[in-house]
């Protein structure tokens, strides 16, 4: 089975076997299979977050149960079940579009629903974590179905558990969302507010995050990429203290532990590394935090030019990047 275009960097991939299961009894049944015969699993969810392999020996599954619905509660909270194999950004727009409020800054993240725990997706200063009530989760070992709730998914920036001490343990199969009637516009960053308008609405916050991600993030349908290719890196108050001294433009958010953020695509956007292409790797030219593929490149190039990127800010800035998409059959 191609892979290619299962992957949003459009990187060549073939898989030994492929599963895209319809029910949850299908994805069980493919997991009975794999042990019977010994295969490796690798789970695949819009493929919009990882860096494959030219083979991937063993069974790729993608759970593909797709259906969504309301649970109307009580009050001003509506819960919101979704099933893993739901594409995000269509969820996004769906509830956006009956006024509800709580994913509208997430809109136009790629990628399905069932992946959007696993880093923890997050935009324009909101975080999934922040309206997922718990996952149901299915044990890749014994097959067996158990509920998660937040807390115990041990959520933080662009990270959880899934990519812990649960990595390749079990497979997401559906989430619970909590979202708000009453209005709860997070229009804190960049220019967000002006974009939305005087009278905000779910769906005109989503339209305004939509525009900007165009304006900035190139479409993968166009241009291979997997988003921001490295992760805001935090580092100690006295280190973010020593680079404002030379360089007092620099972006920085200070977090509850006393560290600083540090934004990724304006340090490679200082070491002039925007639009720098090499071979069939380039650093996009309005995003410096995301690196591109022109085609016909493999993961190993990729790889080599990321350490080449962040090498550079290494040198200038004395700062490590740490790579964000997860390489498929690495186990972190
Ligand atoms: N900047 C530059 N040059 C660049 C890129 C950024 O100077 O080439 C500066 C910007 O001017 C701004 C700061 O760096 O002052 C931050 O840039 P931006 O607002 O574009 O956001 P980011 O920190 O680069 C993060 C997420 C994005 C998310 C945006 C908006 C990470 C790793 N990335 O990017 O997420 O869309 O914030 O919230 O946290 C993703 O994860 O794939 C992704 C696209």
């Amino acid at each position: 089975r191609d892979l290619s275009s299962a992957n949003t960097l459009g990187l060549p991939c073939v898989a030994e076997h492929f599963a895209a299961p319809e029910s949850l009894a299908a994805l069980q049944a493919a997991l009975v299979e794999a042990r019977r015969q010994g295969w490796p699993l690798t789970l695949l969810g819009g493929g919009s977050n990882l860096i494959l392999p030219e083979r991937l020996p063993g069974l790729v599954i993608r759970p593909a149960m797709a259906r969504w619905w309301l649970e109307e509660g009580e009050g001003e909270a509506v819960r919101v079940h979704a099933e893993a194999g739901v594409v995000w950004h269509d969820l996004v727009m769906a509830l956006a579009g009956r006024g509800l409020w709580g994913t509208e800054n997430l809109a136009l993240i790629p990628g399905s629903c069932g992946a959007a725990p696993i880093q923890n997706i997050g935009a324009y200063g909101v975080e999934l974590c922040e309206v997922l009530e718990a996952v149901e989760v299915v044990s890749l070992a014994d097959g067996g179905e158990r509920w998660m709730t937040a807390e115990a998914c041990a959520f933080a920036y662009r990270d959880s558990i899934f990519k812990g001490a649960l990595d390749g343990q079990v497979v997401i199969t559906r989430l619970v969302l909590r979202l708000s009637r009453t209005p709860r516009p997070r229009l804190g960053y960049g220019d967000l507010a002006e974009r939305a308008g005087e009278q905000p609405t779910p769906l005109r916050v989503a339209e305004a995050v939509c525009a900007i991600r165009r304006e900035k993030l190139p479409d993968p349908a166009v241009l291979g990429n997997a988003g921001s290719f490295f992760k805001n890196p935090v580092v100690a108050a006295v280190q973010a203290e020593r680079l404002l001294a030379l360089h007092p433009e620099m972006p920085h958010f200070p977090q509850p532990d006393g560290r600083v953020k540090l934004a990724a695509g304006w340090l490679i956007d200082q070491c002039g590394l925007k639009g720098w292409r090499e071979g069939r790797f380039g650093v996009h030219e309005r995003q410096a935090l995301v690196l591109v593929h022109f085609g016909g490149g493999s993961a190993a190039e990729l790889l080599t030019f990321a350490a080449r990127v962040a090498g550079r800010v290494a040198e200038r800035f004395g700062v490590e990047l740490e790579r964000e998409p997860r390489l498929a059959g690495e186990r972190s």
